[in-house]
């Protein structure tokens, strides 16, 4: 190559190094996703829950370091975030993948990462039955939606929501954040045990009737019936029968406990 055609070359080259550079440098930088409040998700829209209103849903599950928390429809992560920060294992469901990787970011930003996790996935499909708490802000016809896999979660979890409730089933506990403006109320429930149906107890036959948390029915001994009533709170019992309180634990199909000073005992099936 003679040193003319050399030369051509080496300058081609060079133009091409920086034309291609200075196309490089063009390209505005990928842009960070940002979310949009109202933006639309899979089957409710994102809108985050207020930092004060997360504070409190937490507190009234009495989420400890010992909890698997579980956030349905998880946004920014800021629940699942939280939770992680009280020392829990937590989880997000989310369905938006530009939201579970604005989660992940948010989490890492907060050191949290190794105890919050997110999932690009649809709430619907997805297994919770691990979770000791389950938050949500999701719509009322979600929550109903939920609400038969939620019931045949363990006694004893505890679900709380964002401002939407679940018709007939009344929540435990309601409570409102002050000086908040919009979404500022929480519902608690806890899961009940299933004690619907006949027991057999010392004193005779237990009929239990169950709607949700709370029971109703009779204590039969021959033939004198006696109306009971009282509440589940997961596991725990506790009702009245002429007037004496009988307050138990429900595991499977016994239940066992304490009524005026003396223990009772009950196991299902009853004659
Ligand atoms: C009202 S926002 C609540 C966000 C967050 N939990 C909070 O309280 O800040 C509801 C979230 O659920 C997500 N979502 C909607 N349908 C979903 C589905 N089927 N599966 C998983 N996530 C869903 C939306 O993308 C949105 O981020």
């Amino acid at each position: 190559m003679n040193a003319s055609r050399h030369w051509a070359r080496l300058s081609l080259a060079l133009s091409l190094v920086v034309i291609l550079g200075g196309f490089a440098q063009a390209q505005p930088a990928k842009q960070e996703f940002q979310p949009e409040v109202g933006q639309a998700g899979k089957d409710v829209v994102w809108v985050p829950t207020p930092q004060e209103l997360v504070d409190k849903m937490l507190e009234m599950a009495k989420v400890t370091p010992k909890d698997y928390v579980i956030d349905l429809g998880s946004g920014d992560g800021r629940t699942v975030i939280t939770a992680a920060k009280r020392g829990s294992k937590a989880l997000g469901i989310e369905y938006n993948p530009d939201m579970v990787e604005l989660s992940k970011r948010n989490a890492a930003n907060e050191g949290v990462s190794d105890k919050a996790t997110f999932m690009k996935a649809d709430l619907f499909e997805s297994d919770f039955s691990q979770a000791q708490v389950i938050t949500m802000f999701l719509l009322p016809s979600i929550n109903l939606k939920l609400r038969p896999k939620i019931l045949n979660l363990k006694p004893g979890t505890r679900i709380v929501s964002n401002s939407f409730d679940m018709e007939e089933w009344k929540p435990d506990q309601t409570e409102n954040v002050e000086g908040c403006s919009n979404w500022c109320t929480a519902h608690l429930w806890i899961v009940p045990a299933k004690v619907a149906g006949t027991w057999k107890l010392a004193q005779g036959e237990l009929a239990i009737k169950q709607t949700f948390q709370m029971i109703s029915g009779t204590i039969r001994n021959g033939k004198v019936s006696t109306p009971i009533s009282g509440k589940l709170n997961g596991d725990q019992i506790s009702f009245t029968a002429a007037g004496v309180q009988y307050t138990g634990r429900v595991n499977g199909n016994a239940m066992d406990g304490t009524a005026g000073g003396n223990k009772w005992s009950a196991a299902r099936g009853g004659k």
